[in-house]
């Protein structure tokens, strides 16, 4: 595709062609792996000298998520995990603060709450709807707020514009895990966030098979994080890696629709089902932020949860009988995922973490959403 650079690229168009290059891949309609550790430089100066630190097909994916994120550029791991503890490395020093939403993915909250406390950095959790919970919780040494919105198990949100403001005044940086909205649907850079960061195992590789992480932020702000944090823990991404996550990101806009579309469908339907208590699902007027969900995402993906009426072994037993989902803590790839992260808890770890006794968590899949839903009802049917 040879647009000019006065034409606006979609977002569907980025997914679709952005770094094809035809002329420089001798026209191949994909742009080929290189599967090399080393760039030899005898003759030309290119640019590139190891994969650990950069290489062609790696930036490819960074192109097409950077443009979609609406940032300057944009650095690929090799998992979620490498991109969020190297985003958090970037800020840190010794002796610092970090406010960190109670409801962040669970290794976020063990590498700020155990991991980094030895090395001198303290952070304090918040819960997670409440701008003015952060601006209590922030010190003089407060280095950087950790974001994570919509959450993936209870969906909180944070009012982003207004969290990027409070920072802002103060010299804090802030940090968003942007995997559940993905960058079709919530581009905090607009709002003043300083660095999103995505697991690319969950929607944007979208076929779970692969495990990857990204970072988008101020190109400054990337070119060091790839010499330091990436480079140094070597936590770079595979090119093949990389060359999957493109594929992947080739059918983003379709599969997002898709999910959307199936899961509004199905947190209806389970909202009004006689058996089912609560669904919490951002793409819901019943949920209780969905006012500024919207006023900050422009669509829902696929993942939601619910808690059924009974107890925690008729729930258990419940699940046994779905036929079509299988049973897993992973989300956002083609197939149909269920997870129990409020079955066996105490009252203890409930109350810590929010999350309510029976809660079921589902990643809805591109099957046909009436098969899903028939799915559902007939295991439900067994908690009468
Ligand atoms: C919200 C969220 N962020 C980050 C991660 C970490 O990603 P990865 O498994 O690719 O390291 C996950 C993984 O489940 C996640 O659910």
């Amino acid at each position: 595709m040879n647009k000019q650079d006065s034409v606006r690229w979609t977002k569907e168009d980025i997914c679709s062609h952005l770094g094809d290059e035809y002329d420089r891949y001798l026209g191949a309609i994909v742009p080929p792996i290189f599967q090399n550790s080393l760039f030899t430089r005898k003759t030309t100066d290119h640019g590139y000298v190891y994969t650990r630190v950069s290489n062609p097909t790696t930036e490819v994916a960074e192109r097409k998520i950077a443009a979609l994120e609406e940032g300057e550029a944009a650095k690929c791991f090799s998992s979620g995990m490498g991109a969020i503890s190297a985003a958090i490395m970037y800020w840190m020093s010794h002796g610092s603060h970090v406010v960190c939403v109670r409801s962040a993915y669970g290794p976020t909250r063990e590498f700020l709450g155990s991991y980094l406390k030895p090395f001198g950095v303290e952070t304090t959790f918040v819960r997670s709807g409440s701008t003015s919970d952060i601006e209590e919780a922030l010190r003089p040494n407060t280095k950087l707020i950790f974001l994570e919105s919509p959450s993936s198990h209870l969906f909180e949100m944070q009012d982003l514009r207004a969290v990027a403001e409070l920072a802002r005044a103060k010299g804090i940086a802030t940090v968003i895990d942007n995997t559940w909205a993905t960058p079709l649907y919530q581009n905090p850079l607009v709002y003043g966030i300083d660095m999103v960061v995505h697991s690319a195992s969950k929607y944007l590789g979208g076929h779970s098979d692969i495990i990857g992480g990204v970072i988008v932020g101020k190109a400054a702000d990337m070119e060091k994080i790839m010499h330091r944090e990436r480079a140094l823990f070597g936590s770079n991404m595979d090119p093949h890696q990389s060359w999957l996550l493109t594929r992947g990101i080739r059918t983003l806009p379709v599969r997002m629709r898709q999910h959307q579309e199936s899961a509004l469908q199905i947190a209806l339907f389970l909202e009004q089902h006689p058996l089912v208590e609560r669904v919490i699902y951002p793409g819901l007027t019943s949920h209780p932020q969905y006012e500024l969900g919207a006023s900050q995402m422009t669509g829902y993906s696929g993942l939601f949860s619910f808690v059924p009426r009974g107890s925690d072994q008729a729930i258990h037993d419940m699940i046994g009988k779905l036929r079509f989902f299988e049973f897993g803590p992973s989300w956002g790839g083609f197939e149909s995922l269920v997870n129990a992260p409020g079955l066996g808890i105490s009252d203890e770890v409930s109350r810590a973490t929010g999350i309510p006794h029976g809660l079921i968590r589902l990643s809805i899949g591109l099957e046909q959403p009436q098969t899903i839903m028939e799915d559902l009802d007939q295991a439900l049917q067994t908690l009468k």
